[in-house]
Protein backbone atom coordinates (compact mmCIF):
# COMPACT_ATOMS: atom_id res chain seq x y z
CA UNK A 1 0.00 0.00 0.00
CA UNK A 2 1.15 3.91 -0.08
CA UNK A 3 2.65 3.13 3.14
CA UNK A 4 5.30 0.89 2.09
CA UNK A 5 5.86 2.72 -0.89
CA UNK A 6 6.46 6.07 1.62
CA UNK A 7 8.79 3.41 3.69
CA UNK A 8 10.83 2.25 0.87
CA UNK A 9 11.38 6.10 -0.84
CA UNK A 10 12.73 6.49 2.59
CA UNK A 11 14.91 3.00 3.12
CA UNK A 12 15.95 4.28 -0.75
CA UNK A 13 16.70 7.89 0.15
CA UNK A 14 19.53 6.00 2.33
CA UNK A 15 20.81 3.20 1.57
CA UNK A 16 23.98 2.78 0.49
CA UNK A 17 25.16 6.08 3.08
CA UNK A 18 27.08 5.49 5.84
CA UNK A 19 25.16 3.93 8.67
CA UNK A 20 22.09 3.94 7.48
CA UNK A 21 19.53 2.90 9.95
CA UNK A 22 19.73 6.13 12.35
CA UNK A 23 18.84 8.30 9.53
CA UNK A 24 15.96 5.93 8.28
CA UNK A 25 14.30 5.60 11.85
CA UNK A 26 14.40 9.51 11.95
CA UNK A 27 12.82 9.87 9.07
CA UNK A 28 10.30 6.98 10.00
CA UNK A 29 9.27 8.57 12.94
CA UNK A 30 9.05 12.06 11.19
CA UNK A 31 6.43 10.64 8.59
CA UNK A 32 4.49 8.47 11.01
CA UNK A 33 5.46 10.26 14.63
CA UNK A 34 6.68 6.26 15.37
CA UNK A 35 8.58 3.04 14.55
CA UNK A 36 5.39 0.96 13.55
CA UNK A 37 6.56 -2.46 14.22
CA UNK A 38 5.28 -4.08 10.78
CA UNK A 39 8.36 -1.29 9.62
CA UNK A 40 11.15 -2.66 11.57
CA UNK A 41 11.78 -6.27 9.29
CA UNK A 42 11.79 -4.41 6.12
CA UNK A 43 13.80 -2.02 7.33
CA UNK A 44 15.95 -4.77 8.82
CA UNK A 45 15.55 -6.35 4.99
CA UNK A 46 16.76 -3.51 3.50
CA UNK A 47 19.82 -3.38 5.31
CA UNK A 48 20.51 -7.26 5.51
CA UNK A 49 19.97 -6.91 9.51
CA UNK A 50 18.00 -8.80 11.47
CA UNK A 51 14.52 -7.15 12.81
CA UNK A 52 15.64 -8.02 16.82
CA UNK A 53 19.17 -5.81 15.60
CA UNK A 54 16.51 -3.24 14.60
CA UNK A 55 14.66 -3.18 17.46
CA UNK A 56 18.08 -3.11 19.72
CA UNK A 57 18.51 0.27 18.20
CA UNK A 58 14.90 1.30 17.96
CA UNK A 59 14.33 0.42 21.97
CA UNK A 60 18.31 1.88 22.66
CA UNK A 61 17.03 5.34 21.49
CA UNK A 62 14.31 6.79 23.78
CA UNK A 63 13.77 9.54 20.84
CA UNK A 64 12.17 6.96 18.63
CA UNK A 65 8.77 5.17 19.86
CA UNK A 66 7.11 2.35 19.13
CA UNK A 67 3.59 3.68 20.07
CA UNK A 68 2.38 7.59 19.33
CA UNK A 69 2.86 10.29 21.52
CA UNK A 70 -0.03 11.48 23.15
CA UNK A 71 -1.81 14.90 22.14
CA UNK A 72 0.11 16.76 24.72
CA UNK A 73 4.03 15.85 25.97
CA UNK A 74 5.58 16.84 29.36
CA UNK A 75 8.90 16.58 29.59
CA UNK A 76 11.22 16.98 32.90
CA UNK A 77 14.87 17.22 32.33
CA UNK A 78 16.93 14.49 33.90
CA UNK A 79 20.00 16.35 33.28
CA UNK A 80 23.27 17.54 35.73
CA UNK A 81 22.51 20.79 36.69
CA UNK A 82 18.60 20.37 37.21
CA UNK A 83 19.58 17.06 39.41
CA UNK A 84 21.41 19.07 41.43
CA UNK A 85 18.59 21.77 42.30
CA UNK A 86 15.95 18.60 42.89
CA UNK A 87 14.88 17.26 39.38
CA UNK A 88 14.53 13.76 40.93
CA UNK A 89 11.95 14.40 43.71
CA UNK A 90 10.04 16.53 40.91
CA UNK A 91 10.44 13.69 38.44
CA UNK A 92 8.87 11.17 41.25
CA UNK A 93 6.23 13.56 42.89
CA UNK A 94 5.20 14.32 39.17
CA UNK A 95 4.97 10.69 38.07
CA UNK A 96 3.05 9.87 41.22
CA UNK A 97 0.72 12.66 40.81
CA UNK A 98 0.26 11.71 37.21
CA UNK A 99 0.53 8.22 37.54
CA UNK A 100 2.46 7.83 34.60
CA UNK A 101 6.11 6.39 34.20
CA UNK A 102 8.60 7.66 31.37
CA UNK A 103 7.45 7.67 28.25
CA UNK A 104 4.19 6.48 29.09
CA UNK A 105 0.67 8.10 28.06
CA UNK A 106 -2.61 8.63 29.50
CA UNK A 107 -5.03 5.92 28.74
CA UNK A 108 -7.02 8.65 26.50
CA UNK A 109 -3.99 9.32 24.92
CA UNK A 110 -3.45 13.08 26.41
CA UNK A 111 -0.78 13.44 27.73
CA UNK A 112 2.95 11.58 27.43
CA UNK A 113 5.98 12.20 29.82
CA UNK A 114 9.05 12.00 28.58
CA UNK A 115 12.91 12.60 30.30
CA UNK A 116 14.55 15.09 28.00
CA UNK A 117 17.98 15.96 28.52
CA UNK A 118 18.75 20.04 29.04
CA UNK A 119 16.27 21.98 28.13
CA UNK A 120 18.79 25.18 28.33
CA UNK A 121 17.52 26.50 31.20
CA UNK A 122 20.15 25.08 33.45
CA UNK A 123 20.46 28.31 35.49
CA UNK A 124 17.07 27.98 36.75
CA UNK A 125 16.29 24.27 37.34
CA UNK A 126 14.77 22.05 37.67
CA UNK A 127 13.45 22.67 34.25
CA UNK A 128 10.25 21.54 32.63
CA UNK A 129 8.90 22.02 29.39
CA UNK A 130 5.03 21.54 28.48
CA UNK A 131 4.25 21.21 24.94
CA UNK A 132 6.30 24.04 23.55
CA UNK A 133 6.05 26.31 27.15
CA UNK A 134 9.28 25.75 29.01
CA UNK A 135 9.18 26.13 32.91
CA UNK A 136 12.10 27.38 34.83
CA UNK A 137 12.43 26.51 38.95
CA UNK A 138 9.78 23.81 38.44
CA UNK A 139 7.22 22.59 40.98
CA UNK A 140 4.80 19.61 41.21
CA UNK A 141 2.09 22.04 41.72
CA UNK A 142 2.95 23.57 38.59
CA UNK A 143 3.71 20.90 36.47
CA UNK A 144 0.94 18.78 37.00
CA UNK A 145 -1.86 21.78 36.71
CA UNK A 146 -0.25 22.76 33.04
CA UNK A 147 -0.35 19.09 32.55
CA UNK A 148 -3.67 19.34 33.50
CA UNK A 149 -5.00 22.02 31.80
CA UNK A 150 -3.70 20.13 28.39
CA UNK A 151 -6.98 18.96 26.93
FE1 LIG B 1 18.21 21.03 33.08
FE2 LIG B 1 20.00 22.24 31.52
S1 LIG B 1 20.33 20.74 32.99
S2 LIG B 1 17.92 22.63 31.69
Amino acid sequence: GEGLERLQAIIARHAGTEGPLLPILHDVQAEWGMIPEAAQPIIGNALGMTRAEVYGVVSFYHDFREVPAGRHVLRLCRAEACQSMGADVLADQVRVALGLDWHETTADGRLTLEPVFCLGLCACGPAAQMDDRLVGRATAQRVVALAEEAR
